[in-house]
């Protein structure tokens, strides 16, 4: 059967979903991989390398997509008139497409993958289960970004982060706040951390309290019978009330003036992120600080955030709103998420066979899978019965 791993389209998307190393366990698995050139230059990895590590160097996407049972991708391919190729066009029916395909908030993408008889898997969608623990993309993604919104933070603030006594006097740390401590606010944590930084951070779910305090930040959040159940079995935040929403921000009033960086990353699954931050809340702060919102790609946690741009505020406040922070550390990212993929498929591989069988039954499959044999099976997104009359 023939892999094909394609170029990454979007703009600004500068990682692949494999390399060297996971075309070699690929290959073992008995697959023949074949790499559009080029998919590896944005994160560093020569055609030539993919080439020594067996795989074909495709010229271009409809040579690496002929015959292919099956497609990694980083991104959802482009579909008709959305860029310079239609990917999508190109992928053979029958094939399996698996990649970060944004099914919430791009629910015809699902409806056309049926339409093409391309079984599709959005490996967001992945439950957060032990089992899943080492395909899980989100989580590896989102630690890399926690990471690297630190790094661009400390580059855009004007002053060091830890304190610093020198001969002409001493330098305070500097404060850091993380809203949200998931994956991605508990390494933007322990970066800062590690930087030297003061390090405060809030979240809703009562879990995130202990995991704050265990790093050596210190946690500040309303806490309320609702926070008690702020999680749902899929271990996310819930959309909290109204009542709680005010109490937050009266919370976050007294916290946000007294910061150098903020950094966002407080999602909830298959919504728009939560808007913590008030304009007012900016307005508030000291002119040079720094918000980070890597919230931004789901509207941002910050009202004033400008999703993909570097914005100044009239208070001096510069608000880095990137997309895809993953992304902007597309080396580090590229080799996780590449593994999680491998690690994906070689669960589901049928040596036997020497094809992938995702069966239907499985906890992870239910999670992922968004289309089969032409049908959108995925609950979340199949077509509702009709209401009974
Ligand atoms: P996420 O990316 O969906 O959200 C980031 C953080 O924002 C979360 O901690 C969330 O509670 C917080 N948040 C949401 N709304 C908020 C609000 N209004 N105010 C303040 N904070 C808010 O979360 P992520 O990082 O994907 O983690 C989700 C869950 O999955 C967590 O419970 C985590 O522990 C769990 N997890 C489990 C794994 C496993 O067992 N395989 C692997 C990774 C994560």
């Amino acid at each position: 059967m023939r892999l094909a791993v394609l170029k990454e389209r979007r703009p600004g998307e500068a990682r692949v979903a494999a390399t060297p190393e996971t075309v070699k366990k690929l290959s073992a698995l008995g697959l023949t991989i074949a790499v559009e050139a080029g998919a590896g230059a944005g994160s560093s990895i020569p055609d030539a390398d993919y080439a020594a590590a067996g795989a074909e160097i495709a010229p271009d996407a409809a040579s690496a997509l002929a015959g292919a049972g099956i497609v990694f991708k980083v991104q959802a391919p482009l579909g008709t008139g959305e860029g310079e190729l239609d990917e999508l066009a190109l992928i053979p029916r029958g094939a399996l497409l698996i990649g970060t395909l944004g099914a919430y908030g791009n629910e015809e993408r699902t409806r056309t993958y049926a339409s093409l008889g391309i079984d599709a898997c959005s490996m967001e969608l992945l439950p957060r289960i032990t089992r899943a623990q080492s395909m899980d993309v989100l989580s590896s993604q989102a630690n890399l970004a926690g990471y690297r919104a630190v790094l661009e933070g400390a580059n855009a603030y004007g002053r060091g982060f830890p304190m610093m006594m020198t001969a002409a006097g001493t330098v305070p740390p500097a404060g850091v706040f993380v809203l949200g401590a998931g994956v991605a606010g508990l390494q933007a944590i322990a970066t800062a951390r590690r930087l030297g930084a003061k390090v405060s951070a809030t979240d809703v779910r009562p879990a995130a309290k202990e995991e704050i305090k265990s790093l050596g930040a210190a946690f500040i959040g309303v806490e309320s019978e609702e926070t008690a159940a702020a999680q749902t079995s899929g271990g996310y935040a819930k959309e909290m009330s109204e009542d709680f929403k005010r109490r937050q921000a009266e919370l976050l009033a007294e916290t946000v003036k007294k910061q150098d960086l903020i950094i966002c990353t407080a999602l909830t699954m298959g919504r728009a992120a939560p808007k913590l931050l008030t304009a007012e809340h900016v307005a508030s702060m000291k002119p040079g600080s720094v918000i980070v919102d890597i919230a931004a790609d789901a509207g941002g946690n910050c009202a004033l955030t400008v999703p993909g741009e570097k914005t100044v505020t009239a208070n001096g406040v510069t608000i880095l709103g990137y997309r895809n922070w993953p992304g902007r550390i597309p080396v580090a990212s590229s080799a996780l998420y590449a593994r999680n993929l491998m690690t994906f498929l070689t669960a589901f591989w049928d040596k036997d066979a020497k094809r992938p069988n995702l069966k239907p039954e499985d906890e992870i499959i239910q999670g992922v899978a968004l289309t089969r044999g032409g049908a959108v099976v995925h609950p979340a997104f199949a077509p509702k019965p009709a209401a009974a009359a």
